[in-house]
């Protein structure tokens, strides 16, 4: 009996002791100050009108604070509302970079981004994203039904403003034979799809709720080039925002109306696509590498 209490005590200090450090680690989370602060929290009022660009970026530099190197240098850019920009470029070239720093997930280290015409530092987190319709380089979906997955943006939207979406993103076949459709179950990760089918369900949460702008960062790098061909057909027939199509290859970006080429932080070229393979050596070879 004695032995018995005797271990009980030791196994008592033991929880006690990881009860600590686990209570240290938890207490560290909490008190965690983010980098990114938002400065108001009230939305403020737009006056764009039609010549104002929907994003502009004015002499904007941008390291990471883990990382001397600046990952973007000096970049000048002006978008207007409606334009489709393709910003193509080697790995590691600052494309995710570049578009990080429109809905304040980074702060540009010098110079400055702007919304509408208004300094991205100075709206509301909720005002700023809610214009944004994000499609990141890692396609994850989240545990919950496909329903839930595609209500990221808007909470409510209906039936058919997911349908919509699904098929523009080129969904809507696969989506169609799932079991019960909209509420079927997605896994952590959303594990029990395939890389394309997950890529082309992100850029319908995306679309959901029809944002003003649309990112899509390397969007269509698992889909084959026939369902990348439709997916960019659908986009420029149905969505009336301003799109940035972020990509390493030269076949998804050539039909933007502007071509923004990126080479170790610089801006190598902006132009269309032919103006670029005449002008910009670093296109050129691009271009060459994969459709020669
Ligand atoms: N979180 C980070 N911390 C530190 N450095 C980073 C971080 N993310 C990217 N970098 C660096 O910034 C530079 C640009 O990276 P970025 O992710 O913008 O490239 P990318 O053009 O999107 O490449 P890819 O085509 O592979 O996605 C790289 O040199 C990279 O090492
Ligand atoms: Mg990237």
């Amino acid at each position: 009996m004695l032995f018995r209490s005797l271990v009980t005590v030791a196994n008592m200090i033991i929880a006690l002791i990881k009860a600590q450090t686990c209570a240290k680690r938890i207490n560290e989370v909490f008190d965690t100050k983010p980098s990114i602060v938002e400065t108001n929290s009230a939305p403020i009022e737009i006056t764009a009108d039609a010549q104002t660009p929907k994003i502009e970026f004015q002499n904007v530099s941008f390291a990471y604070d883990n990382n001397a190197k600046y990952a973007i240098k000096n970049l000048n850019l002006k978008i207007m509302p409606g334009e489709t920009i393709g910003i193509i470029g080697g790995t590691g070239s600052g494309k995710s970079s570049i578009i990080n720093l429109i809905p304040r997930f980074y702060d540009a280290s010098q110079g400055a981004v702007f919304v509408d015409g208004v300094n991205v530092n100075n709206y509301s987190f909720h005002q700023l994203r809610s214009k944004i319709g994000l499609v990141p380089q890692k396609a994850v979906l989240f545990k919950g039904t496909l329903k839930e997955n595609l209500r990221w943006r808007k909470q409510d939207a209906s039936l058919e403003e997911m349908s919509k979406a699904v098929k523009i993103s080129q969904s809507e076949e696969f989506v169609n034979e799932l079991d019960g459709k909209y509420d079927y179950k997605v896994q952590a990760g959303g594990k029990n799809f395939s890389g394309g089918q997950r890529q082309r369900l992100t850029i319908a949460r995306a679309l959901v709720g029809d944002p003003e702008i649309v990112i899509m960062d390397d969007s269509a790098s698992a889909l084959d080039f026939a369902t990348d061909a439709a997916l960019r057909k659908a986009i420029k027939e149905n969505v009336k925002s301003t799109v940035i199509l972020v990509s390493q290859r030269a076949g998804t970006v050539r039909n933007a109306d502007k071509i923004v080429v990126l080479e170790n932080g610089n801006v190598v070229g902006i132009g269309k696509h032919k103006e670029l393979l005449e002008c910009c050596p670093v296109y050129k070879e691009i271009y060459d590498s994969q459709t020669k």
